[in-house]
């Protein structure tokens, strides 16, 4: 007998409330018997790179997010490169971006050789304050040889930013718009799906995310010349893939190389497993959800972590649970105060077995960024108080309510001792 996802979500998970306390990761990748067979059965097949199931895989993203094209990638991080190369980003151009992210989204935009310009986040959602960013296009020196090109928003956590007020910026002072979505499959904003409503949308499968191919990304477009362009460049720059050549006549003789390409190809077996797991999304997204409301009534008690805000007609896909651990009083030295705070209840939880993490980091103030662009830790000061107070409380499809009342339990014991 093999147990599957879907029947999981049909019986109550097997609790003991008396057995020695288990730990509680930050996160569990979903996978079940049927993520296995579909990998073994590709390693049988003997076609294991970029294939049939790549483009299976390719097809279910594309109708589950109702965007025309989807293309799939190592990662985000190679999806994000593929995107600004394909958009003509490159040396001398700006890409405006949050300064509270993954460092991958920022990484990507150092890769094309355009300068990140950091730009501060609200707090409440932690995205990107549209107001920040025209307060910088506003004063823009005309005679700055760096022009800004592009902005890259970040959904973040499963929370799409504010794309109204971004893409009319980004019309006004002509910037393409390249979504940084790696967290935000299941996310929608007045219902449309997260990464619709750039130029390009760039989603993650790392295992962190609601969905895993171990390592994995996807772009998406409407955009049939970008979506062009960015299969060439993933795949060495060929003019043909392998699949389309091997069924072709002719399939002896090697594509057209024009573009200067990469190998971001995702694998066959990374395809399967998307597969799958886009087949259960549905499933895996409702439990996170559930699992996110649980938390907030459970939160109610505890009036010193505040739980993620989420603006009417957002619908968050939960990521990652953040948190705000007392924020308040932005002086430096209470910063540094309640950072300790945070720092002493995030050591007190490890210890109890329950891992939570900071929500990510203030790109400006890792070394590489605050070296190389002179920056200062409160240049961004909301983004610098993200990652000094926040905190992400474990969240999985499958996380039991006895789990989520340990989490919230050893808090307040903790905070009430
Ligand atoms: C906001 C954001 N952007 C980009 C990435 C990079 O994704 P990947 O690990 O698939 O390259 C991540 C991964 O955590 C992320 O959270």
């Amino acid at each position: 007998m093999t147990t599957t996802i879907l029947d999981k979500q049909e019986t109550e998970v097997n609790e003991e409330p008396n057995s020695a306390p288990i730990p509680i990761p930050i996160t569990r990748p979903a996978f079940d018997d049927d993520d296995i067979r579909a990998v073994s059965e590709v390693l049988k097949s003997g076609w294991v790179v970029q294939g049939p199931q790549v483009k299976e895989f390719e097809h279910l993203v594309s109708e589950f997010t109702d965007c025309e094209h989807a293309i799939a990638t190592t990662s985000c991080t190679s999806a994000l490169h593929l995107s600004l190369t394909a958009a003509g980003i490159g040396l001398g151009d700006e890409v405006l971006l949050p300064s509270f992210t993954f460092i991958a989204s920022a990484n990507a935009v150092e890769y094309t050789g355009a300068k990140p310009v950091f730009i501060d986040i609200d707090l409440d959602t932690y995205n990107i304050n549209p107001e920040k960013i025209e307060e910088y296009l506003e004063n823009k020196s005309p005679d700055d040889p760096t022009k800004p090109k592009a902005i890259m928003p970040v959904a973040l956590f499963g929370l799409c930013a504010d794309m109204a007020a971004i893409n009319r910026l980004a019309r006004k002072y002509n910037l393409r718009v390249i979504e940084d979505a790696a967290c935000s499959l299941g996310a929608y904003r007045l219902g449309r799906h997260a990464g619709t409503e750039g130029l390009t949308g760039n989603f993650s499968f790392h295992p962190r995310k609601a969905l895993s191919t171990g390592e994995g990304g996807m772009v998406i477009t409407d955009n049939a010349d970008m979506a062009d362009r960015i299969r060439k460049l993933r795949d060495h720059g060929a003019s043909k893939t392998d699949l389309e050549r091997h069924l072709s006549e002719g399939g002896s003789l090697l594509p057209e190389y024009d573009v200067l390409g990469y190998n971001y190809r995702m694998t066959d077996i990374q395809g399967a497993l998307g597969v799958n797991q886009m087949k259960k999304a549905a499933a895996i997204l409702k439990g996170r959800r559930t699992a996110a409301q649980r938390y907030y009534r459970l939160l109610e008690t505890v009036p010193e972590i505040v739980p993620p805000a989420v603006p009417d007609k957002y619908h968050h896909a939960y990521q990652s649970f953040v948190c705000l651990y007392r924020p308040g009083d932005n002086t430096p030295d209470e910063i540094y105060r309640v950072n300790r705070e945070r720092n002493r209840l995030m050591a007190h939880l490890e210890s109890r077995g329950i891992s939570v993490r900071q929500g990510t980091h203030a790109v400006h103030t890792l070394g590489y960024y605050k070296n190389k662009y002179e920056l200062e830790d409160f240049d961004y000061l909301n983004s610098y108080i993200a990652d000094r107070l926040s905190i992400t409380l474990p969240l999985y499809y499958d996380i039991s309510k006895e789990e989520q009342k340990r989490v919230v339990e050893t808090i307040h014991g903790y905070l009430n001792r």
